[in-house]
């Protein structure tokens, strides 16, 4: 049986943590990641992704998945994407060196889903990808993503100062590494 999580919010509503599939719809993964362009999201994307783009992804993280490389998963409440998050090994050397993304929906936030997914991320990258580190990086200005990865027991090991062109703004990318 596929794998699946689920989670109730104080708001009675269930969300469900489960593998990318390849029936998933690359219209709503581009419109679930533009929509974080209206709000200037702390993320990397700077434009909007074209449905053939988001299509062409679905395809090459399938076939990370397939190799091992990657978890994806999508956080649905009924039958709807709210949220994801992923973890993907680096090449070659850095074989041993897994990075985690989230990305979760306005409405879902600050209800315990973030760190919900993010603990089942990390079990599943441990036993399944038995990575040497566990890595993430983060804008300083995102102060509700710092206190998250800290209570996950994130440890920041180095910044990269005026790093990140965000917006017309130059902000610092923190690296933070798992250490339990
Ligand atoms: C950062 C992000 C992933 C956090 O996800 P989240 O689902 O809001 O995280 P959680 O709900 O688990 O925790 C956040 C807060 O909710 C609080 N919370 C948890 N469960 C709660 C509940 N049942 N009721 C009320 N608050 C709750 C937590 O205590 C925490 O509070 P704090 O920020 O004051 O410490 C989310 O804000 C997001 O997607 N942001 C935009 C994209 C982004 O920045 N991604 C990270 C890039 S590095």
């Amino acid at each position: 049986m596929a794998w699946k999580k689920q989670l109730a919010l104080p708001d009675g509503k269930v969300v469900a943590l489960r593998d990318l599939s390849r029936k998933d719809s690359p219209k709503e993964l581009a419109d679930f990641i533009n929509s974080f362009l209206k709000e200037k999201a702390y993320l990397r994307i700077n434009r909007k992704i074209s449905v053939a783009e988001e299509k062409a992804w679905i395809r090459s993280r399938l076939k990370g998945m397939k190799k091992g490389n990657i978890i994806h998963l999508h956080l649905e409440c009924k039958g709807k994407l709210v949220g994801v998050v992923d973890a993907e090994r680096g090449e070659y050397k850095h074989h041993g060196n897994v990075f985690l993304g989230i990305t979760i929906l306005p409405p879902f936030r600050s209800k315990g889903l973030g760190e919900f997914a993010l603990r089942e991320l990390i079990a599943r990258a441990k036993s399944e990808m038995k990575p040497k580190n566990i890595y993430l990086t983060v804008y300083t200005d995102n102060k509700k993503a710092i206190r998250l990865y800290r209570k996950l027991g994130f440890v920041r090991h180095h910044v990269l100062k005026n790093w990140i062109n965000h917006y017309g703004r130059y902000l610092d990318e923190e690296f933070y590494i798992l250490k339990r």
